[in-house]
C-alpha cells in the first residue's frame, strides 16, 4: 500500500487535512512552502507543510499560530511586574517559521514594551533542487531532508513506518540512496535547478520589513549568542525537550541561555501540542550563576531543570 503525498498546487484542497487511507497524514512537500504567496489559506497550508517536516537534527518544524496565548499572558504579567526598562530586549529561540514569535511580538508591542525582538531558528532556510519529476530539499549542511518521487513525498529524516507502508519504505530507501544523491550530484555539476526556500511565514516577513525592531535570524542554541547585548527575556517553546539534546548538550544550551540573559532577566520555557493546548513549562529568573523558578505551568518542563536552579552553572 502506498501513502501518496501532496507535491503540486493542483492537489491542494479546501480543507488541509490530507488523511492517508491506512491512517496517519499524507505529507505536503516543503517545496510548496514558497509557492503559496497571496493565497487566503497561505498560513494554514504552510502550517500543514511544517507539521511533518523535520530539520537535519531530527527536530520537527511543527508550529501553530496562536499556540500559547495563556502562557504568553503570564509572561506579559510577569514582565509588567518585573520593572523592566524599554525597549525590552527579547530572544525567542527555535521559532520554526516564526508564527509564534509574531504573536508574542505584537502582544508585547500592544502592551507598551517597545520590544527589540530577535526570533531565531537552527534551520530557517532550505534549498530545493529540481530535476525532471524529482525534487530534493537540502539543509544548509547539504543534508537531504526530503525527496519527492511522484506520487510520493519521502521524509528522509523521519521516514514512514515500513510496517504499514512497505512500498513507501522501499521507494524511500531508493530515494535516500540513489535518487536524492543523483539529483544533488547533477546540481553540483550545474545540471539541476535550485532555489532557496525561506521557511519564514508571511506575517513574520512583513513584520521584519516594517519594523527594524523585529528580526528573524539563524542561530543554533548549542552555540553561544555572539551579539553583545544581554536579553531581558528569552522564550524557548517546544525546544527544551529531552529528545532534542543529550544531557551534556542540554547543559551547554542552559549555560548559553544563562550567559545571554541579563541579571534578573526571565527565561520562559515550555512545550505543548496543537494550538492553545496546555503548556507544560516554567518561568525562571536569572540570579547570579544560576536560575530561580518563579512559576510553573502544567507539569513543568519535560526535562529535569533542578540542576540549573539554585545551583551554579558549571
Ligand atoms: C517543534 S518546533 C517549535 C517551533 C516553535 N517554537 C513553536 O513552539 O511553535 C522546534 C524548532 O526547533 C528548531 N531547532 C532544533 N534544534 C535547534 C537548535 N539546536 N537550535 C535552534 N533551533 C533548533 C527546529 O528547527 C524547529 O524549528
Amino acid at each position: 500500500m502506498f501513502k501518496t503525498g501532496i507535491y503540486s498546487l493542483h492537489q491542494i484542497r479546501d480543507d488541509h487535512t490530507y488523511k492517508a487511507l491506512l491512517g496517519g497524514l499524507r505529507k505536503v512537500s516543503v517545496s510548496l512552502y514558497d509557492q503559496l504567496e497571496g493565497r487566503a489559506d497561505q498560513a494554514a497550508l504552510q502550517e500543514r507543510i511544517l507539521l511533518l517536516f523535520a530539520d537535519d537534527r531530527g527536530a520537527f518544524k511543527r508550529t501553530y499560530s496562536n499556540r500559547v496565548p495563556d502562557f504568553d499572558a503570564k509572561i506579559v504579567a510577569l514582565l509588567h511586574d518585573g520593572g523592566f526598562g524599554r525597549p525590552l530586549k527579547v530572544h525567542d529561540i527555535a521559532v520554526s517559521d516564526a508564527r509564534t514569535a509574531c504573536d508574542l511580538y505584537c502582544r508585547l508591542k500592544e502592551e507598551g514594551f517597545d520590544p527589540e525582538y530577535v526570533a531565531s531558528d537552527y534551520q530557517p532556510i532550505v534549498t530545493v533542487l529540481e530535476k525532471g519529476p524529482f525534487r530534493v530539499a537540502l539543509s544548509s549542511n547539504q543534508q537531504i531532508l526530503e525527496v519527492v518521487v511522484p506520487p510520493l513525498v519521502i521524509n528522509v529524516v523521519k521516514p514512514d513506518s515500513g510496517l504499514y507502508y512497505p512500498l513507501n519504505a522501499l521507494v524511500g530507501f531508493f530515494a535516500r540512496k540513489v535518487i536524492g544523491p543523483a539529483v544533488v550530484s547533477l546540481w553540483r555539476r550545474g545540471n539541476a535547478q535550485a532555489r532557496e526556500v525561506k521557511l519564514i511565514c508571511a506575517r513574520a516577513q512583513m513584520l521584519e520589513r516594517e519594523n527594524p525592531s523585529f528580526r528573524v535570524l539563524r542561530h543554533n542554541v548549542i552555540d553561544p549568542w555572539k551579539e553583545n547585548a544581554a536579553f531581558d527575556f528569552i522564550r524557548a517553546l517546544n525546544i527544551l525537550n529531552p529528545q532534542y539534546f543529550s544531557p551534556e548538550v542540554f547543559q551547554t544550551v542552559m549555560r548559553n541561555l544563562h550567559a545571554s540573559l541579563r541579571e534578573g532577566g526571565l527565561l520562559a520555557a515550555g512545550s505543548n501540542q496543537e494550538g492553545q493546548s496546555e503548556v507544560n513549562g516554567v518561568i525562571l529568573r536569572r540570579k547570579g550563576n544560576s536560575f530561580v523558578q518563579i512559576w510553573q505551568s502544567g507539569s513543568g518542563l519535560p526535562v529535569d531543570i533542578s540542576p540549573f536552579c539554585d545551583a551554579p552553572l558549571k
